[in-house]
């Protein structure tokens, strides 16, 4: 029997260049090996407040995105997570679980609530973690392929899951965390210190979106931040901008960094950013396509409506057995 392979993104029509390459693609190349579930973490885009509307619009948006990114639906069940309810229960069960410090030292938490501090912190920003681990948990998940901002918080899951077992008896399965080697932190292009983030302080310089028009894609790769060594090199620490385009280009092309060097040895700066930015040119144009192709809300309802009714057999199964290992029935 196969093994479980889950992840979950927050819905957003504006999937970036870093969702794709830390998280999306690990999950596509290896959806057929695995039984796989891909879901729309709704719930979690609401513990910050979003405009109901631009939430409607981004669910069916991202599952369009999550099929043109290559997401089989014939392979992976695709479903909405607050379509099940079994979420939102053992997330509230697994929050119980869990010291306040645990969740004060999630560097998420960290960074966000900084900059909310002003109107004071959402309590949904601080124990997001634990409906994720509720997530990872219902699925028997064997693996859980995101990006390295998301690692810690499958750490917290496994401490959570152990935690249970001990008191309660063996309930969960453990569930393996797959950050992939290259990519699994995509830098800002213009300020290749922070991540490439969703929002990304108004300008959208530094972030490439999936829907990006192309020349303009092009052109924000072309203007990305490098330094005065004049020498494509990977080196994260000293060459971080760089070495965040050699990422971008390996992880697309599976072209080694040796290799690439080699090839731009001697080269300027502009010739090498040229290639980046066409690689990347031709990876958006094939998935806007297929995007436009998919985005039929009646297809999109159908492959919602299929996966919620295969994710809540398991999930009720799961809950049934956390709930039974409490003594609540
Ligand atoms: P979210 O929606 O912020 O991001 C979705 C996935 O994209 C990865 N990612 C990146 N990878 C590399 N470079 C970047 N710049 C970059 N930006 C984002 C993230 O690591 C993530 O894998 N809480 C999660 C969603 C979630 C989830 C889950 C994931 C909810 N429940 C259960 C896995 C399992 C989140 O907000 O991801």
């Amino acid at each position: 029997m196969k093994k479980t392979m889950l992840t979950g993104v927050r819905p957003s029509g504006n999937l970036t260049l870093g969702n794709y390459l830390g998280a999306i693609k690990n999950f596509v190349d290896k959806q057929e090996q695995f039984n796989s579930y891909i879901f729309l973490a709704d719930l979690h885009a609401i513990t910050s407040y979003i405009e109901p509307q631009k939430l409607k619009t981004a669910v069916q948006n991202s599952i369009a995105m999550y099929l043109a990114c290559g997401v089989n639906p014939e392979v992976t069940t695709i479903f909405k997570q607050s379509d099940v309810l079994e979420h939102g229960t053992l997330g509230f069960i697994m929050t119980f679980q869990t010291k306040m410090g645990e969740l004060s030292r999630m560097t998420q938490f960290k960074s966000k609530s900084s900059q909310q501090s002003k109107e004071g912190v959402d309590t949904g920003l601080f124990v997001y973690p634990t409906l994720m681990v509720a997530d990872i948990l219902l699925y028997n998940t064997a693996i859980v392929p995101v990006g390295k901002d998301q690692q810690q918080h499958v750490e917290l899951t496994r401490d959570l899951a152990e935690r249970f077992n001990k008191r309660y008896g063996d309930t969960f399965e453990m569930p393996d965390v797959y950050v992939a080697p290259i990519g699994n932190k995509i830098l800002n292009l213009q300020n290749p210190l922070e991540k490439m983030n969703k929002s990304d302080n108004g300008d959208n310089k530094g972030t490439i979106f999936l829907l990006d028009d192309i020349a303009l894609a092009k052109k924000k790769i072309m203007s990305a931040q490098t330094d005065s060594f004049n020498k494509v090199h990977f080196d994260e620490e000293n060459q971080p901008g760089i070495s965040n385009l050699m990422s971008i280009l390996s992880k697309i092309t599976d072209e080694t960094f040796e290799s690439i060097e080699k090839r731009f040895e001697n080269k300027g700066y502009g010739e090498f950013k040229k290639e980046v930015a066409e690689v990347v040119a031709n990876l958006l144009t094939d998935i806007q396509t297929k995007y436009h192709k998919y985005n039929n809300e009646e297809v999109l309802n159908e492959i919602l409506k299929k996966g919620a009714e295969k994710a809540s057999i398991v999930a009720r199964e799961t809950l049934q057995r956390a709930t039974k290992a409490l003594g609540l029935n």
